[in-house]
């Protein structure tokens, strides 16, 4: 079974064929799915998936493009919801400044302040960083004891970035943008990391690997990625597939 630790079930792209798509999971060998907030309202809505469907997990956090809706009450609101015994992690949380939205002094205190609610509430966290390589690590190593560690998701940056990663024990999410063309610097990074510190991921709706780039992206294309990683790395597509769901298990806390 493949561990699909980052999906936004929640998301309008599925509002046809939602419930007969997660049904379909399990078949066709997805066991279990992190559903990640990015907002106050995708947070409440991944609570709601995970309620449902015992295969469903769910990250609680605010994404840093819409960090400027949170608000000291919603903050604690959020934390509130940490307390759900199906939450695992607090995410999407970061910088992002390709888009650059909101000004990035907002993205940083809503970021330093998630990452210390989750060192309050116990919770790894699940990071989105983009174009924010400095800050992001500047951050993450002033805010976060980072007992329960992580992971970046989508990571993007060199491999000197992954090493100052891996020395804080994350782990490092992979997913469609392996098996693109134009994906070099990223499959380095794979061939790089070892084994043990990769997290399979979608982050669907977007970035289905080839040959679907482009179209919606689902969990159902998982074993796309896990073939990808596992030729990269001279592995056997099962141990690919074994060993990210061990690492995920420890990560999130999975019995
Ligand atoms: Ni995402």
């Amino acid at each position: 079974m493949i561990f699909e630790s980052h999906a936004h079930y929640d998301d309008s792209a599925f509002d046809g064929d939602r419930d007969a798509l997660l049904d379909s999971l399990e078949e066709n060998g997805i066991g279990y799915v992190i559903n990640v907030g990015a907002s106050l309202e995708t947070t409440a809505r991944t609570i709601a998936l995970a309620d449902r469907y015992p295969f469903v997990y769910g990250a609680a956090g605010v994404h840093p493009s819409d960090s400027g809706e949170l608000t000291e009450d919603s903050l604690l609101w959020l934390k509130g919801q940490c307390a759900h015994p199906k939450i695992v992690a607090v995410g999407e949380i970061g910088l992002d400044y390709y888009w650059d939205k909101p000004a990035r002094e907002i993205q940083k205190k809503w970021f330093g302040r998630q990452l210390r609610m989750a060192n309050e509430v116990g919770l790894p966290v699940i990071l989105h960083s983009r174009e924010a390589a400095r800050d992001t690590l500047d951050i993450v190593k002033a805010e976060y004891a980072g007992k329960a560690g992580g992971v970046i998701h989508c990571f993007s940056y060199t491999k000197e970035t992954a090493e100052e990663y891996m020395a804080m024990g994350f782990y490092f999410g992979i997913g469609g943008v392996v098996t693109f063309q134009n994906g070099r610097k990223l499959k380095e990074v794979v061939e790089y990391i070892p084994i043990e510190r990769i997290l399979l991921e979608t982050d669907s709706p977007y970035l289905a690997p080839v040959p679907y780039r482009g179209k919606r992206n689902s969990s159902l294309y998982l074993p796309l990625i896990a073939e990808e990683i596992a030729r990269i790395k001279g592995l056997d597509y099962d141990k690919v597939v074994e060993t990210t769901m061990r690492n995920a298990k420890r990560l999130f806390g999975i019995a």
